[in-house]
Protein backbone atom coordinates (compact mmCIF):
# COMPACT_ATOMS: atom_id res chain seq x y z
CA UNK A 1 0.00 0.00 0.00
CA UNK A 2 0.52 3.30 -0.35
CA UNK A 3 0.06 6.20 2.77
CA UNK A 4 0.21 9.31 3.85
CA UNK A 5 2.98 10.68 5.81
CA UNK A 6 3.60 13.66 8.17
CA UNK A 7 4.21 16.32 5.30
CA UNK A 8 0.75 16.45 4.58
CA UNK A 9 -0.22 17.67 7.88
CA UNK A 10 -2.01 21.32 7.74
CA UNK A 11 -0.77 21.52 4.04
CA UNK A 12 -3.57 19.27 2.10
CA UNK A 13 -2.63 20.04 -1.18
CA UNK A 14 -5.15 17.32 -2.33
CA UNK A 15 -3.41 17.01 -6.29
CA UNK A 16 -3.81 13.20 -4.61
CA UNK A 17 -7.39 12.88 -5.12
CA UNK A 18 -8.03 13.26 -8.65
CA UNK A 19 -5.83 10.62 -10.03
CA UNK A 20 -6.59 7.56 -7.58
CA UNK A 21 -8.34 5.13 -9.03
CA UNK A 22 -10.28 3.47 -6.35
CA UNK A 23 -11.08 6.75 -4.47
CA UNK A 24 -9.43 5.30 -1.10
CA UNK A 25 -7.89 9.03 0.53
CA UNK A 26 -10.13 10.07 3.05
CA UNK A 27 -9.70 13.73 4.24
CA UNK A 28 -9.33 15.11 8.28
CA UNK A 29 -9.07 18.74 9.36
CA UNK A 30 -5.30 18.72 9.04
CA UNK A 31 -4.14 15.96 7.04
CA UNK A 32 -5.64 12.91 4.32
CA UNK A 33 -5.33 9.38 4.46
CA UNK A 34 -5.06 6.54 2.13
CA UNK A 35 -7.11 3.44 3.17
CA UNK A 36 -4.35 0.89 3.31
CA UNK A 37 -6.72 -1.88 2.47
CA UNK A 38 -8.41 -0.12 -0.37
CA UNK A 39 -5.13 1.20 -2.27
CA UNK A 40 -4.24 -0.89 -4.99
CA UNK A 41 -0.64 0.04 -4.80
CA UNK A 42 -0.80 1.53 -8.23
CA UNK A 43 1.86 4.63 -7.17
CA UNK A 44 -0.09 7.21 -9.37
CA UNK A 45 -0.65 9.47 -6.34
CA UNK A 46 3.09 9.86 -5.51
CA UNK A 47 4.43 12.16 -8.07
CA UNK A 48 1.38 14.26 -7.63
CA UNK A 49 1.99 15.61 -4.01
CA UNK A 50 3.88 19.04 -4.08
CA UNK A 51 4.67 18.07 -0.18
CA UNK A 52 6.17 14.58 -1.54
CA UNK A 53 3.98 12.89 1.70
CA UNK A 54 3.10 9.85 -0.43
CA UNK A 55 4.98 6.86 0.78
CA UNK A 56 4.67 3.15 -0.33
CA UNK A 57 5.43 1.29 2.84
CA UNK A 58 8.43 -0.66 1.46
CA UNK A 59 10.14 1.90 2.36
CA UNK A 60 11.71 1.91 6.46
CA UNK A 61 10.12 2.18 9.45
CA UNK A 62 6.22 2.80 8.08
CA UNK A 63 4.17 0.26 10.15
CA UNK A 64 3.38 3.38 12.21
CA UNK A 65 1.83 5.20 9.27
CA UNK A 66 -0.19 2.28 7.71
CA UNK A 67 -1.35 1.83 11.51
CA UNK A 68 -2.15 5.59 11.32
CA UNK A 69 -4.01 5.68 7.76
CA UNK A 70 -5.73 2.82 8.72
CA UNK A 71 -7.11 4.25 12.21
CA UNK A 72 -8.06 7.52 10.33
CA UNK A 73 -9.76 6.04 7.16
CA UNK A 74 -12.00 4.44 8.64
CA UNK A 75 -13.33 6.98 10.59
CA UNK A 76 -13.03 10.14 7.84
CA UNK A 77 -15.37 10.78 5.13
CA UNK A 78 -13.97 10.30 1.79
CA UNK A 79 -12.65 12.89 -0.67
CA UNK A 80 -12.42 12.70 -4.27
CA UNK A 81 -11.98 16.31 -5.77
CA UNK A 82 -9.36 18.62 -5.49
CA UNK A 83 -9.96 22.08 -3.07
CA UNK A 84 -7.82 24.62 -2.19
CA UNK A 85 -4.57 23.77 0.52
CA UNK A 86 -5.23 25.00 3.63
CA UNK A 87 -4.14 28.73 4.69
CA UNK A 88 -0.58 28.97 5.22
CA UNK A 89 0.43 25.71 3.64
CA UNK A 90 3.48 26.63 2.23
CA UNK A 91 4.91 27.71 5.72
CA UNK A 92 3.76 24.49 6.86
CA UNK A 93 5.31 22.82 4.09
CA UNK A 94 8.51 20.99 5.52
CA UNK A 95 8.14 21.55 8.87
CA UNK A 96 9.46 18.64 11.00
CA UNK A 97 7.67 16.81 14.17
CA UNK A 98 4.37 17.94 12.36
CA UNK A 99 2.76 14.62 13.46
CA UNK A 100 3.60 15.17 17.12
CA UNK A 101 2.57 19.14 17.29
CA UNK A 102 -0.71 18.43 15.81
CA UNK A 103 -2.01 14.31 16.71
CA UNK A 104 -0.81 14.11 20.07
FE1 LIG B 1 -4.88 5.44 -4.94
FE2 LIG B 1 -2.98 4.27 -6.42
FE3 LIG B 1 -2.33 6.12 -4.62
FE4 LIG B 1 -3.16 3.73 -3.81
S1 LIG B 1 -1.26 4.16 -4.95
S2 LIG B 1 -3.82 5.70 -2.98
S3 LIG B 1 -4.68 3.24 -5.39
S4 LIG B 1 -3.56 6.44 -6.46
FE1 LIG C 1 -1.59 15.72 1.30
FE2 LIG C 1 0.03 15.64 -0.74
FE3 LIG C 1 -2.42 14.83 -1.03
S1 LIG C 1 -0.06 17.25 0.80
S2 LIG C 1 -3.53 16.12 0.38
S3 LIG C 1 -0.90 13.89 0.28
S4 LIG C 1 -1.26 15.99 -2.51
Amino acid sequence: TYVVTDNCIMCKYTDCVEVCPVDCFYEGENTLVIHPDECIDCGVCEPECPADAIRPDTEPAMESWVAFNRKYADQWPVITRKKEPLPGYQAMDGLPGKLEKYFS
